[in-house]
């Protein structure tokens, strides 16, 4: 059992995983709208993580006897002025996420939930690596900007992106 404190805090972070996926599926269609379909890959595997992150967490509220609250979504930001933004834009929402698993870490520590604390051990190791993911694309990007050619070869690049441990999504054409 959680206690209420801990549930709203896990609650408030699932929605915060729903919310990044729908705004990298907003990176997602950017990308397709510009016809660059390997960006728009790494952006749709990125979303479904995020739909998966958000999942592991309404599995395990359900399992430690609390309650799954579904806030309502905003709308994500969709028009970009460059390729390089969606990535900065990624890399900060990964930084912030980061911030606030922290946070929730610190109060299943304060409240000596140790069920809780095992279960946030992975996304701790998993924000690790989407901040480091991030950062390698931004520098990519950043140094192919002005190039259209190195644009198309990265997007090349990214259409060969899987899912871990699984096949590659067919819904960017
Ligand atoms: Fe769910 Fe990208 O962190």
């Amino acid at each position: 059992m959680v206690s209420r404190n801990l549930n709203t805090a896990l609650n408030t972070q699932m929605n915060k995983e729903f919310y990044s996926a729908y705004s990298y599926l907003a990176c997602t269609s950017y990308f397709q709208d510009e016809e660059l379909n390997g960006f728009a890959n790494f952006f749709l595997i990125q979303a479904r993580e995020e739909l998966d992150h958000g999942m592991k967490i309404f599995d395990y509220i359900h399992r430690v006897g609390g309650h799954c609250i579904l806030e309502p979504i905003s709308p994500p930001k969709k028009d970009f002025k460059t390729v390089l933004e969606p990535f900065q834009t990624g890399l900060d929402k990964e930084r912030e996420l980061a911030g606030e698993i922290s946070r929730l870490f610190q109060i299943a520590s304060s409240e000596h939930h140790a069920p809780t604390q095992v279960f946030l051990q992975w996304f701790v190791n998993e924000q690790v690596e989407e901040e480091s993911l991030f950062t390698h694309w931004v520098k990519r990007v950043q140094r192919v900007l002005k190039d259209s050619n190195g644009i198309l070869r990265l997007d090349t690049e990214l259409l060969e992106r899987m899912p871990e441990g699984g096949s590659a999504p067919k819904s960017s054409h």
